[in-house]
């Protein structure tokens, strides 16, 4: 397992607007290799850790999420956007740049006793990351490891993760915004 990862990562200039470098990981995934050693490496690092469930975010991190699931053999949780989820749940509002959003679990989904890792595919302010967090540990589960592909170290939502007790692994980082 040798690949740049790095490399495989297309990089769209003012995307979704002007000034915004977009780390695009489609052309990561449609690599059959780059797919697969990305997963793998995710979840390499958690084997024989006690993790119970992955709990990936909508919606890229659900592409991630899935993938580390079946590499550790637990069952995967879906972190879902407002309104998605049919039975009863619990949820999470933060802050985007403009306005709120909310994520969603189950409400029955975790407890006390349960190991959680999040994976989702890139941090950036960590205002996401934190959320999932922050909801996923309301349930009584712990929630003290999250993986990403990407970090963008600049804007500093990896540190700001760390400072909330949870061991932040990411495979490729980006300097810069
Ligand atoms: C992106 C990305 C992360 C989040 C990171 O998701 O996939 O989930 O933003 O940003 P943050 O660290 O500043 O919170 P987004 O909600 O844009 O959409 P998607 O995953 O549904 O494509
Ligand atoms: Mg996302």
């Amino acid at each position: 397992m040798s690949l740049d990862l790095k490399s495989l990562v297309r990089t769209i200039p003012d995307y979704p607007k002007k000034g915004i470098l977009f780390r695009d990981i489609t052309t990561l995934i449609e690599h059959p290799e780059g797919f697969k050693e990305s997963v793998e490496r995710l979840a390499a690092t958690y084997r024989g850790q006690g993790i119970t469930h992955v709990a990936g975010i909508e919606a890229r991190g659900f592409i991630f999420g899935a993938g580390v699931a079946i590499a550790l053999g637990v069952g995967f949780i879906p972190i879902r956007k407002k309104g998605k989820l049919p039975g009863e749940t619990i949820g999470q509002n933060y802050a985007l740049e403009y306005g709120v959003d909310t994520i969603e679990i189950h409400a029955d989904v975790v407890s006390a006793g349960h190991k959680v890792l999040l994976v989702d595919d890139l941090i950036a302010t960590g205002g996401t990351a934190i959320a999932a967090v922050g909801l996923l540990r309301r349930t009584g589960a712990s929630c003290d490891d999250a993986a990403f592909v990407i970090d963008l170290p600049d804007i500093g939502g990896a540190a700001k993760l760390a400072a909330e007790g949870v061991r932040v692994q990411s495979l490729i980082a980006f300097e810069g915004h």
